[in-house]
């Protein structure tokens, strides 16, 4: 648990050589604090809707929008590689949004389908699903607008008939994303009672206003239509608040916490594993990858190496999960 960076006999060269332990693989090996394994990643995955459609998203290079038929074979090669989890996101069709995402309690809507597809073509996975309203909002707001403001307490309702709908369909754990004050207690308590007790929540918790996320925005068409999302998410200043955050989230009924965006707030990722019991997961966004990408095209980053050390900088920060989109990559590198 603690960070505290300790040694026993300081100044005693050359009794002690940190080097030692570094001078052949075997010692690196043996002394490694911290390791990777493919149980750990969540693969997020966007769907469309057709067939046969492999989308490229030109801010995520070789990251891809799917057909449900796509999909099937996405998580059938997921599974095989060691990865137990994905997080699913649908791009609606602009005249199917509306201001009060009406789109999303759609029985038979495209993240509907998608969640019994990925059930019936990968049994074991654990299918967890985004609960937000602005792939679905007119607005591109996680929440309802009205008179310029989202609102609160009846965006949570919506929400709650959401993650209610995602485990109707199946879904393992319902994933809200969107910030909204009480959303877990409001959410576990629907869940209850329609009878999914089971359904896990994995709470964003400790989400930040940030400019990471552009790339996803351009893969869903999500970005908002007007002003920002500094009045629900968080501001990027603030650590204790994550803290705050989680705990509300814990007393609420989550089952697992998340830190989001990843690289830049590794303190957050520690501040939450100090807050709470639950297990931390943290979220490698859009724009992280693309970063890593761009510079890789560029022939500026090697871009094996710079996903491995961000990846294993999550573990070190104490995160037990990371949803990623290296998730596939890293696998494969670690099999
Ligand atoms: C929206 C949502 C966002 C992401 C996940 N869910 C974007 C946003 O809040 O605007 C970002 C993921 C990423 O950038 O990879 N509820």
């Amino acid at each position: 648990m603690s960070i505290r960076i300790t040694s026993t006999s300081p100044g005693s060269f050359p009794a002690v050589r940190g080097r030692r332990t570094r001078m052949s693989e075997s010692l690196r090996e043996m002394t490694t604090e911290h390791r990777l394994h493919p149980s750990m990643f969540i693969a997020p995955l966007f769907v469309v809707e057709g067939e046969g459609v492999k989308d490229p998203i030109p801010s995520m290079p070789d990251y891809y929008r799917l057909s449900l038929d796509l999909l099937e074979k996405e998580v059938k090669e997921l599974e095989s590689l060691g990865i137990w989890s994905v997080l699913l996101f649908v791009k609606v069709p602009d005249e199917l949004k509306d201001n009060e995402g009406t789109e999303a309690l759609n029985p038979d809507g495209l993240m509907q389908r998608a969640v019994k597809k990925v059930k019936a073509a990968a049994p074991g996975l654990c299918v967890m699903t985004d609960v937000a309203l602005d792939p679905y909002s007119s607005y591109g707001h996680d929440g309802i607008v009205e008179n310029g403001i989202v609102q609160n307490d009846v965006s949570v309702e919506v929400l709650a008939k959401m993650a209610v709908s995602h485990a109707a369909a199946g879904a393992d754990v319902v994933a809200p994303s969107d910030m909204m004050d009480g959303r877990i207690g409001a959410i576990r308590k629907s869940l209850e009672f329609e009878g999914f007790s089971e359904t896990g929540i994995m709470a964003y918790s400790a989400k930040y206003a940030s400019c990471f996320y552009g790339p996803f925005r351009d893969a869903l068409d999500s970005a908002p239509g007007f002003g920002d999302k500094k009045t629900y998410q968080m501001n990027p200043a603030n650590v204790r608040e994550a803290g705050r955050e989680a705990q509300l989230d814990e007393q609420e009924g989550a089952d697992i916490v998340m830190v989001k965006p990843g690289i830049a707030y590794l303190d957050v990722v520690r501040g939450v594993r100090e807050s709470v019991s639950l297990p931390v997961s943290v979220y490698q966004v859009s724009g992280e990858y693309a970063m890593i990408k761009a510079a890789a095209e560029k022939g500026w980053l090697n871009e094996e190496q710079a996903m491995m050390e961000t990846l294993i900088a999550f573990r070190r920060a104490g995160a037990d999960l990371i949803a990623t989109y290296f998730a596939k990559n890293a696998a494969k590198l670690l099999n």
